[in-house]
């Protein structure tokens, strides 16, 4: 699990000498990520330089955020109301960029929402092309702007495509010093939302995603917001959970306050026992593909916790093959594990949800894309994209918010188990150059688990530090 590659990049007299040499290896910038649980303030002493017209619909909740979650923030051409005030209440005043703005800024951030024409695109240039250079190590490049198909007509909507198409040019750009870039697409009235979204992609937790458009949504009923142990009182069901990715996520829903319920096959229950241990919550040992195994979620948890708010449908497995080569029996297990048993869990878990439950599925870009081998794979990844785009939206108008987490390529056992050349090119084929943590995909679930997830529902988020492969 060791990125040979990334170690030697931290040894500042190797990273010298590869440089001296112009030897043609792209060494990796170490991401920063967080160490300790949520905080109220994430982004406290961070430099922020922000472009937002005074009457942009998101300048307001743009000040704001910023002010509360603990930002310097640095503004164009003059300091607004609404900025004043926040510095007033947050004691963090707002500087003008021109002048004050320190030599490396964290976050970069841009409100398009206004613009309507190409021409105006011009202001994205105009902001970015001076100051990219200064972006921190492991930095932030942020746009907000509007659904483009709730756009009011065609030019609206190409304005506002273009946004994506910038962000992951510039992600391509930034991510060599281990910075990204994204876009927050906000539907209209739904303006109030981007809060917890915003304080999401600005801090160290979103450090693998980049490269993607966030479409804040009003559908899903909100919630009240809750930025430091938000999952207090919760009761979290994750699959798949004794390791890797899985523990990764029980652990980050511990630590955040959730008692957390460790499934994984009856084979691993010792392990399960101890990480349940860990992370205060308890294991269950049953295969996701069993027919009663639905029940037997159903009963456990009704017996030891009386409630369940959240389900990651995490457990998943590869049988890679060509499709020559594909037996019918890899074929069968892989689409029994990672679709039905999660389709069949999902309807079996359904009614314990409240009206603020979260679920989270776990695809992969694989299933975006496709891949060499992994028809089987793929299908059954694919077929969770369809399971929550179609049934997010409906969901959403219970309150509940159906969202899944397509991972690129993250160092586990699954991962470990490609040959080595591959794996190698593998991890270097995404904007960061290197593969992600099972913490990265963690912080982004746990997220979609909070409270502040109302904000997107039905969606697809790929967390795989922009990755090469796929649409
Ligand atoms: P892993 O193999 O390290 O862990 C998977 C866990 O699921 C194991 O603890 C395993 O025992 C459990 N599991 C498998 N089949 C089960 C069954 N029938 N019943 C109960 N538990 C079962 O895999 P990893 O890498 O942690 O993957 C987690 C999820 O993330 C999977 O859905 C995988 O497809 C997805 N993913 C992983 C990527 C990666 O690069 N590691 C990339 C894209 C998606």
């Amino acid at each position: 699990m060791s990125d040979f590659f990334l170690e030697l990049a931290a040894n500042p007299n190797a990273r010298k000498l590869v440089t001296t040499l112009g030897l043609p290896l792209p060494l990796p910038t170490r991401l920063s990520r967080a160490e300790g649980p949520w905080e109220e303030r994430p982004l406290a002493g961070r430099e922020v330089v922000v472009s937002s017209a005074a009457d942009s619909p998101v300048h307001a909740v743009l000040a704001r955020t910023l002010g509360a979650a603990g930002a310097d923030p640095y503004v164009l051409g003059s300091v607004s109301d609404a900025f004043r005030a926040s510095g007033e209440a947050h004691s963090r005043p707002a500087r003008l960029a021109d002048d004050t703005t320190p030599e490396r800024r964290w976050a970069l951030v841009f409100d398009a929402t206004p613009l309507t024409h190409p021409d105006q695109l011009r202001g994205l240039f105009d902001f970015f092309a001076p100051r990219i250079k200064s972006l921190s190590r492991s930095g932030r490049v942020l746009v907000i702007g509007r659904a483009p198909e709730d756009a009011a007509d065609e030019v609206a909507s190409a304005t506002q495509r273009a946004l994506e198409g910038f962000v992951k040019s510039v992600g391509r750009e930034v991510g060599r010093v281990g910075a990204t870039a994204n876009v927050i697409l906000v539907e209209d009235g739904a303006e109030d939302r981007l809060e917890s979204v915003l304080r999401f992609v600005l801090s160290v937790r979103s450090a693998y995603v980049s490269g993607q458009p966030l479409r804040v949504s009003k559908r899903c009923k909100g919630a009240e917001l809750r930025y430091t142990r938000p999952l207090e009182g919760r009761v979290a069901l994750v699959t798949g959970a004794a390791r890797g990715i899985g523990l990764a996520i029980a652990e980050s829903l511990g630590r955040e306050g959730a008692r957390v319920v460790v499934l994984d096959r009856p084979d691993d229950a010792a392990l399960g026992a101890e990480v349940a241990q860990r992370v205060g919550g308890a294991f269950l040992g049953v295969d996701v593909t069993d027919p009663a195994a639905g029940d037997k979620v159903v009963a456990f948890v009704q017996e030891r916790f009386g409630r369940l708010d959240i389900v990651v449908h995490n457990a998943g497995i590869t049988r890679d093959r060509t499709l020559a080569k594909l037996s019918p029996e890899a074929w069968d297990l892989t689409l029994d594990v990672n679709t039905s048993a999660v389709l069949r869990l999902h309807q079996a878990l359904l009614p314990l949800l409240p009206k603020d439950g979260r679920i989270v599925c776990l695809s992969s870009i694989a299933g975006l894309s496709g891949n060499v081998g992994q028809t089987n794979y793929a299908a059954s990844k694919a077929a969770i994209v369809g399971f929550v785009q179609a049934a997010g939206p409906k969901l959403a108008r219970k309150g509940i918010a159906l969202n899944a987490v397509a991972p690129g390529f993250i160092e586990t056992r699954l991962t470990d188990a490609i040959p080595v050349t591959t794996r190698e090119v593998a991890r270097r084929l995404c904007n960061l150059g290197q593969g992600g943590l099972p913490t990265d995909i963690a912080e982004v679930v746990t997220f979609l688990a909070s409270p502040g997830a109302a904000a997107l529902c039905g969606q697809v988020l790929r967390v795989c530090g922009g990755s090469y492969v796929g649409a």
